[in-house]
């Protein structure tokens, strides 16, 4: 069976055109709704080793869902719960090679077994999280957590949050 995962500097190339296309895919449009969304879209189709791809909104203190692509998910994270809260509230990528070995792991799908999340921040105010799970063990490393911290910081550009 073929891998599903490229090797990293294979990655890194189709990252950087990917991201190019990104910028262009946002460029004008000042709905983050429609943005996330895509965004969303985007990603799942770039990360062919994700099961799910979306975002987590901070609204009054709480993770809540917000565009995303994949299976239907857990609404709402309290801050420092699973990997998403613990990534909102240390404002830091976490990259989990094996869920079940990440204390309160939040597993809105049984079958996820790796994931990487990624704070969206602007200056040192917390916006959400962008999180991606996979089906496949430690299907995440530092090249795909490069490119997901550059896409998260494209989203913390747009308005309207
Ligand atoms: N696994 C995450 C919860 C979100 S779902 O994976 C979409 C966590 O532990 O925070």
């Amino acid at each position: 069976m073929q891998p599903i995962q490229l090797d990293a500097a294979e990655r890194r190339k189709r990252y950087e055109d990917f991201l190019l296309g990104l910028r262009a895919l946002v460029n004008g449009e000042p709905d983050l709704i429609a943005n996330l969304a895509n965004v969303s879209a985007a990603l799942k189709e770039a990360m062919p080793a994700a099961s799910w791809v979306g975002f987590y909104i901070l609204r009054a203190g709480e993770l809540v869902l917000g565009p995303f692509q994949g299976k239907v998910a857990c609404v709402r994270i309290s801050m420092a719960r699973g990997v998403c809260g613990t990534a909102a509230a240390e404002q830091r990528t976490i990259i989990v090679d094996d869920v079940r070995g990440f204390p309160g792991h939040i597993a809105c799908d049984a079958g996820s077994r790796s994931e990487a999340v990624v704070p969206v921040v602007t200056g040192d105010r917390l916006l959400g999280v962008l999180d991606v799970d996979s089906y496949e063990p430690a299907a995440f490393d530092e090249t795909d957590a490069a490119m997901l911290e550059q896409v998260a910081s494209l989203v913390a550009s747009l308005s309207s949050w």
